[in-house]
This record gives structure tokens, C-alpha cells and sequence, in this order.
């Protein structure tokens, strides 16, 4: 900083019961002026709730990261996350962040007030980053939004931060906004330096103030006309397609026991290649005997893998959830498809194709060797379903089936344990190796023992240790 350092120090100190709006074109700095702000509220003791409307929470924190936040204290630091909701994203959560959607403001004021309530005092500074925000379709709202829940906060014995991007709006909106703000501060640059033009401020005279600093690197000078559909498709194609969806996507993976090994940045490339496909309840994600070229991850829900038989009833294979894998032998044999896979609720696969597969496998013979360890345990379950069809009774093969259910999809609840995913008769049938009838008559025995409820597909098991005798494999145990 060359001139009037008391100004710069006294400008990044936002006074109580005032709204200061930095304005300025895409790139000038004025991101990275408001996260010095924050650190430097939350260094005062002063809690800070961050809207964020054109990233997630979590991309916030790495920016301040570098800055060297440290780990603030529980309430120091909320988020309003009104970014991954409105483009479709599921970022890991964070304890501290509430959802909102910037297409309803009336959501965003609300999840405001539910922190302000939640952290239960007043001087909270609350930064909005922006208000210009392409995602912000209410635009023609937003001013009433600024009058109606900013100014008011602010008042309320609390300092507002919004960000604004000139040349992003029509002029006669942000001619509005800066009036009803007690503060406005215009960053711009100047070759490698920024130039702060305290405009109007409730404790700074009007003052001009020159930093060395580096701009953000986003260049959107051509931006004049603000039209939601062309920044959204801009914004996404510079932040969108890559590093915002990369930056959720990260966070997933980490929670992926395949790609435990994996160091962030190699996540980072691989993250690029995956793409999310959404699937309804009952959905065929792909049938037996399709070509197929995609590797396939749940991230949500499950999935179970069956091949149809000409009689109507499913050899059922398995069933898998958040954090496995299918699709993989089509793509490591070059046949079709072994097994047709259907979403059994609401499902999210993290999809791979077979060229970034194969080039990953080969960059991480660690994943490879882990997904063997996979498919050799598969092999048990197929080894071991066989010898149960051949040595035991249909009866004592549903008993252990159920308990196996239990096992990967159970929770306990006040009645008993409850599977947790739907289940047809076709479907158990197939999983026990039994036809329909059989399973239905057993099934009625065990429901009269008060062993087993069933309602709407969903099964409840009462009694596990009645189910335990009279499955051969867990006899004995406790
Ligand atoms: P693919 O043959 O490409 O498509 C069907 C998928 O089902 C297959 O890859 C595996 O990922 C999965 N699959 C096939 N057989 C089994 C099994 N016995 N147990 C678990 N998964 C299987």
C-alpha cells in the first residue's frame, strides 16, 4: 500500500449498523479485499456469516485457506450456501452451512436469519459475494432484497459486505443500490495495482487508496450487457464445467474407499473426467448383453444387478450403495454387458468412460489392485451362494438372506431392524434362488412366528436370533 495506510486498516473494519457495497468489474480484486476483511473480523471476535452465490462454501475456505485462516471456532464462521443447490451441485456438507437457492431470495433471507438466530448475538459482519450474481434470476428482486433483509440486518446492530460487479447489471439498479448503502468503495486496477475509491463511507472522507496486489485472475471485460442465460453459460464455462464441479466432485471422492490412496491432486485430474448421471426409482441404468463403455461409482443410492430370466424371475447377483463400482468387466473384457443394472431408488453415478478408465488404471495401480480385491470378493459371494443353493434348504437360504440384508442395509429402529431398501418377491426370490411360491409360503411362516412385518416392500425383522437358528451359516453365533 502506498498512501493512507490508517485508511485501508480503518476501510477493511466494516462499522456496526452500516451496509458497504465494493463495486467494481469482474477481476478487479474485490474478493480477495472481502476475505481480508473477514479475517481480519473474525480476528476481532466477531462472528461472520458468508453468502455465497457463485461458489461453494468449500471453495471460500480454500481461498481464505491461503490466506491462512486456521481453524475457526464453532459459530465463528457460517455459511449461506446459495450456490451448489442452484446449479445442481451436491458439495460435502458443511455443519456450519445452510442451503439456499438464489432463484428464491425469500430462501436466502431466511437461512440468514436462521444463522443470526443460531449464533444468537449481534456486530455479526455478513458478507454477500454477489449480488450481481449471474445465478441470481430474482434479479429484478434484488434490490428489494438489499432494502428489505440487508439494510435491516445490517441495522440491526450488524455490518454487511456486498459485492457487486459493475457492467453486470442495468446502471439505473446499481445507481439504487449505492444510494441506500452507507458505504461504497470501487476497486479497480491499475496495471499491477488496485485502486480503492472510497466513494462514500460512514467513517473514511472520501479518499482514493493504491495497493499492490495481485487482481483476481478472471477476465470478463466484454461482460457489458448483463443476461442471465449468457453469464450463467459463461460463468460455468470458465468456473462451471471445470473447477466448480471438479471442486465438489474432490470432496466425493475422498469419501471413495477405492481412491483412498490418492493423493488431492491426482483426485483433481480424475475429477475432471467423471461426470454425474441421475437415475429415477426403477430406472435401467443399462441391460445384459448392451454394449457397454462406462465405468460406473455410486455416489447415491443403490443399485442392483440381476439377469433377467425367460420365466419372469431375476437371478438376482447384488446390490451395492454409495462407494461401489459396476460396469467394470465390459469394459476389461470387451464383452457386453454381463448383468442388467437398475437404480432400486433416486441414484447418482459418478461415470467414467472406458479410455480415461483404462489410462487411470494404469496411472494407479493401486486403485487397480484394490478393485481386484473387489472382484475377488465377489467371487466368494457367487462361490458361496452356490454352495448354499446346493447344500441348504429354501427356508434356511431366506433366513441367511435376510440376515445378509441386514447386515449391508440395515438400521435399527424401535421395532426391530429395518432393510433399508425396497424389496419385490421376484426380487428376494432371485437373491435366494427359490421361485415366488416357495418364498411366499416361507415368508408367511416367518411373519406368523412374529419374526418378520413387511409393508409396502419394506421389510422389518422382529427377531434376528429366531432368524440366526434357523440359518445353518450363523447357528451358534450370538
Ligand atoms: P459389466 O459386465 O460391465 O456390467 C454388469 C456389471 O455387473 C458388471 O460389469 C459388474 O460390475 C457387475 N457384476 C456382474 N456380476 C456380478 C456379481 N456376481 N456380483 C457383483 N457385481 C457383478
Amino acid at each position: 500500500m502506498e498512501q493512507r495506510g490508517s485508511s485501508l486498516a480503518e476501510i477493511q473494519e466494516v462499522p456496526r449498523n452500516s451496509l458497504i457495497l465494493l463495486a467494481g468489474p469482474p477481476g478487479a480484486g474485490k474478493s480477495t479485499f472481502c476475505h481480508q476483511v473477514v479475517l481480519n473480523t473474525l480476528a476481532m471476535d466477531r462472528p461472520v456469516i458468508f453468502v455465497t452465490t457463485e461458489q461453494s462454501p468449500s471453495g471460500v475456505m480454500g481461498q481464505l485457506g491461503e490466506k491462512g485462516i486456521g481453524d475457526p471456532k464453532p459459530a465463528a464462521l457460517s455459511f449461506v450456501d446459495a450456490f451448489s443447490q442452484t446449479v445442481g451441485l451436491t458439495t460435502p456438507e458443511r455443519p456450519d452451512t445452510i442451503d439456499a437457492n438464489c432463484e428464491d431470495l425469500n430462501s436466502m433471507s431466511m437461512a440468514i436469519a436462521k444463522l443470526q438466530q443460531k449464533i444468537g448475538k449481534k456486530d455479526i459482519l455478513l458478507v454477500f459475494d454477489s449480488l450481481t450474481s449471474p445465478y441470481l434470476f430474482n434479479r429484478e428482486e434484488v434490490f428489494r432484497f438489499m432494502r428489505l433483509c440487508l439494510v435491516k440486518f445490517a441495522a440491526e446492530g450488524n455490518s454487511v459486505v456486498a459485492l457487486m460487479d459493475e457492467g453486470c447489471g442495468k446502471s439505473e439498479d446499481l445507481v439504487a443500490m449505492m444510494s441506500i448503502a452507507e458505504g461504497v468503495i470501487k476497486i479497480e486496477t491499475e496495471g499491477d495495482r488496485q485502486l480503492l475509491n472510497v466513494v462514500k463511507h460512514p467513517k473514511v472522507r472520501p479518499t482514493r487508496i493504491k495497493v499492490s496486489i495481485e487482481p483476481e485472475r478472471v477476465e470478463l471485460k466484454s461482460a457489458r450487457h448483463y443476461d442471465p442465460s449468457v453469464m450463467r453459460q459463461f460463468v460455468k464455462s470458465v468456473f462451471g464445467q471445470d473447477e466448480v464441479r471438479a471442486e465438489a466432485l474432490r470432496g466425493t471422492l475422498r469419501g471413495i474407499p477405492l481412491f483412498l490412496s490418492i493423493p488431492t491432486d491426482d483426485l483433481s485430474s480424475l475429477s475432471r473426467q467423471l461426470t454425474r448421471r441421475r437415475y429415477r426409482e426403477g430406472e435401467i441404468i443399462f441391460h445384459k448383453d448392451d454394449f457397454g463403455s462406462t465405468f460406473h461409482i455410486i455416489n447415491v443410492g443403490s443399485v442392483k444387478l440381476s439377469i433377467p430370466s425367460e420365466e419372469g424371475e431375476d437371478v438376482f447377483l447384488a446390490y451395492l450403495g454409495p462407494g461401489d463400482f459396476f460396469g467394470e468387466l465390459a469394459l476389461l473384457d470387451e464383452n457386453p454387458r454381463s448383468a442388467t443394472a437398475t437404480a432400486v431408488e433416486p441414484t447418482e453415478t459418478l461415470a467414467l468412460e472406458r479410455g480415461d478408465f483404462l489410462d487411470f488404471l494404469r496411472w494407479q495401480p493401486d486403485v487397480a489392485i484394490r478393485m481386484l480385491g473387489v472382484l475377488a470378493q465377489r467371487i466368494r459371494n457367487l462361490n458361496s451362494q452356490l454352495e448354499n443353493i446346493i447344500s441348504f434348504k429354501p427356508q434356511a437360504r431366506l433366513a441367511q438372506t435376510l440376515l445378509n440384508l441386514v447386515k449391508t442395509h440395515g438400521s435399527e429402529t424401535l421395532q426391530g431392524w429395518e432393510i433399508s431398501i425396497p424389496l419385490t418377491l421376484a426380487g428376494l426370490a432371485g437373491m435366494v434362488g427359490a421361485n415366488q411360491a416357495a418364498i411366499r409360503r416361507l415368508l408367511r411362516d416367518f411373519q406368523a412366528a412374529g419374526i418378520v412385518s413387511i409393508k409396502n416392500q419394506r421389510y422389518v425383522i422382529h427377531k434376528p436370533r429366531e432368524l440366526r437358528k434357523r440359518a445353518p451359516r450363523e447357528a451358534g453365533r450370538g
